[in-house]
């Protein structure tokens, strides 16, 4: 664990404050981690009484990630990942992911919470072959990650590299300009890149998400779902790949690493996330 009052070289506290909801623990709680407290596990429970299947929508929104990452190192000889918003340890991180199909890839992990720097250790276990890294920074501002020192020195960005802004952007306001940062993402890499964007939605129920945008509220926590149309723009300067932004399900579930069992999962209405992929012409 870090020195509770110190800070990373980014400046933001390091201090672990169990007492409010973060956005890392409550979705570790989901996920069925162990690394979450009272405060985040009333809210996830709260949001929970709004959207029943929420546990299982944060899976689907994993698993995701799992195909995305399959696809852009097997299909797309990927190597070399900025994966933002990186949350809390779990099974299938980005690197283990990519290093199965490729030892030699390479990722950088990025989030703000503190209890995810606690256990950056924990993504670090790279392939010989291959190197991870972890900076503690915010994508409110994004030239500081671009210019960290860890990120220069792990990632070359004279050749392609996959962005994955997967479950983060709604933590960002229209007046956070949430555009602009994703393009600034955009334009810092090389034509042939990749952005990988999933993004809750109040498309299938408005007044259930409304109803969690207000616990999220409540508890402090910023969270502004999308429509389709709008998740699609944040995708402006690539070119979106098939299928599309799509019901996270339905973005090519034959990537799955497990056969799907559960009927639920072929329901594009069964997880309230939009999904899709980006490459830079
Ligand atoms: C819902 S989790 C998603 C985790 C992972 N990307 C996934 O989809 O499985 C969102 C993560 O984004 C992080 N996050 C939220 N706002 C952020 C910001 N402004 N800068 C960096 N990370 C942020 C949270 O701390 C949390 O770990």
């Amino acid at each position: 664990m870090p020195d509770s009052h110190a800070q990373t070289a980014s400046g933001l506290p390091t201090k672990i404050d169990t007492t409010v909801a973060h956005e890392a623990r409550v979705y570790d709680y989901w996920l069925g981690g162990k690394d979450n407290y009272p405060a985040d596990r009333a809210l996830g429970d709260a949001i929970a009484t709004h959207i029943p299947a929420i546990k299982s929508m944060a899976r689907a929104n994993r698993a995701f990630l799992g195909r995305a990452v399959r696809y852009l190192v097997a299909e797309a000889g990927i190597t070399q990942f900025l994966d933002i918003g990186t949350g809390i340890p779990t099974a299938g991180n980005t690197h283990e992911v990519a290093q199965r199909l490729e030892p030699t890839a390479r990722v950088v992990y990025v989030d703000n919470d503190p209890i995810v720097l606690a256990h950056a250790r924990a993504l670090m276990s790279s392939t010989r072959e291959g190197r991870t890294a972890f900076i503690h920074a915010d994508l409110h501002d994004p030239e500081a990650i671009l210019h960290d020192p860890n990120l220069t020195a792990t990632l070359d960005f004279e050749r392609p590299v996959a962005i994955m802004l997967v479950a983060i952007m709604m933590y960002f306001r229209d007046a956070d300009d949430p555009h602009a940062i994703v393009r600034g993402l955009i334009d810092a890499v090389p034509s042939g890149s990749y952005v990988v964007i999933t993004h809750p939605t109040a498309d299938f129920d408005e007044r259930a998400m409304a109803r969690v945008v207000l616990s999220a509220q409540q508890a402090g926590i910023t969270f502004q779902p999308r429509s389709q149309a709008e998740t699609r723009t944040l995708f402006a300067g690539t070119d979106i790949l098939e299928p599309g932004v799509v019901p996270v399900v339905t973005w090519r579930p034959e990537l799955a690493d497990r056969p799907v069992t559960d009927g639920a999962a072929a329901d594009p209405e069964s997880a309230w996330y939009w999904a899709g992929i980006g490459r830079k012409p």
